[in-house]
């Protein structure tokens, strides 16, 4: 058994109906292919539609599943609307919203124009609030039970992060969204749940978050204590895990999958993991000298 292997039984989602917004590449796309793996009828969505309808061939091929592709910018209300009414008349009841579509780019917040600033908010906490109102309405209205969303954020969504900070503050207000969700809204038996991960290669983060040099200069991977970036199938893994009937009781969390990298940026002293073996014997000798 590796940390690469497929987690759940077989026919784990069967019967199921999901909407993974941002479905057609990095890491939605790997989330789906597993949901497909697993028996869920899976929607994927995003802007462009070429791009989906590839994507989508690409998956009902390698993994035999259902997989239908809708176009729809999460950011306009009425297109959210339409890609609902789509989806129902294409599947039926929905039982899953995954919030994963994403825009960010790095840059010196005061080198940001207002719309720059808005282009990050609007396609993640609005475009997640439009996806969460339109189907949790929904759900309210046919009373629907059993359902959940899962919110994809970061671990800057509760540290903050410079150089980020549309996409910090953003997704800060996706997790509020969460956890304020999952007890308000848990009368109607839905469930709300985020993932934070940490650094997952993606064409789409790494062009944007580490374009050029940049990748060479700051490797994701020496920052993580475990000394490695993330797996695409670890994250599906524990996505697949959350919304299943196997997560019904975990409710406004907020799993953390980064291999320990958030901590490490944030204890005091961690950066002493630096002094070499034989140094801490001349440092005790000097401490004890102090005593
Ligand atoms: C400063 C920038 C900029 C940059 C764009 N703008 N890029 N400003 N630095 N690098 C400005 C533009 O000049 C414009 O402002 C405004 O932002 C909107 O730009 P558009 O290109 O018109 O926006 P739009 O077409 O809506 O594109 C959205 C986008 C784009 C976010 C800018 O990158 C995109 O579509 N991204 C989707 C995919 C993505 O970003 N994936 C990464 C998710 S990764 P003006 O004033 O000129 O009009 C992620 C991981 C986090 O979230 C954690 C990793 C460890
Ligand atoms: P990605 O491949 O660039 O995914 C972003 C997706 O969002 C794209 O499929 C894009 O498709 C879609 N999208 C962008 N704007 C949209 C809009 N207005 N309406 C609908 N869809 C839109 O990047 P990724 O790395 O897989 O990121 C996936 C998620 O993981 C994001 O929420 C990201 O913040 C999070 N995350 C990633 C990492 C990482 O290391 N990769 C780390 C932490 C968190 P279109 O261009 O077709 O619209």
């Amino acid at each position: 058994m590796t940390h690469t292997d497929k987690m759940l039984r077989e026919g784990s989602l069967t019967g199921k109906v999901i909407v993974v917004t941002g479905g057609g590449s990095g890491l939605g796309k790997a989330m789906t292919s597993y949901f497909l793996e697993l028996g869920a009828k899976v929607v994927i969505t995003s802007r462009k539609l070429e791009k989906l309808e590839k994507a989508a061939k690409e998956l009902r091929d390698t993994t035999g599943g259902d997989c239908f592709a809708v176009a729809c910018d999460v950011r306009d209300y009425e297109q959210v609307e339409q890609m609902h009414k789509q989806v129902i008349d294409h599947f039926g009841p929905i039982d899953v919203l995954l919030n994963n579509a994403a825009g960010n780019f790095i840059a010196p917040t005061e080198n940001l124009s207002s719309n720059a600033f808005d282009a990050i908010v609007d396609i993640v906490l609005t475009g997640t609030k439009n996806c969460t109102m339109v189907f949790g309405k929904h759900w309210i209205k046919t009373k629907q039970k059993n359902v959940n969303v899962l919110n994809i954020v970061t671990t800057y969504a509760f540290t903050g992060s410079g150089y980020v900070v549309p996409s910090a503050t953003a997704k800060g207000g996706v997790l509020a969204m969460t956890r304020s969700l999952a007890v308000e809204w848990s009368k109607y038996g839905m469930r709300f749940n985020a993932i934070a991960p940490g650094p997952f290669p993606t064409k789409g983060a790494w062009d944007r978050l580490l374009p050029g040099p940049l990748v060479k200069k700051f490797d994701p991977a020496k920052k993580v204590p475990l000394g490695r970036v993330g797996e695409h199938q670890e994250l599906a893994n524990l996505a697949a895990y959350m919304v299943s009937d196997f997560g019904a009781y975990l409710n406004g969390e907020v799993v953390v999958l980064d291999g320990g990298e958030w901590l490490k940026g944030a204890g005091q002293f961690n950066m002493l993991d630096k002094i070499p073996k034989a140094l801490w014997t001349v440092l005790k000798k000097a401490m004890l000298k102090k005593k």
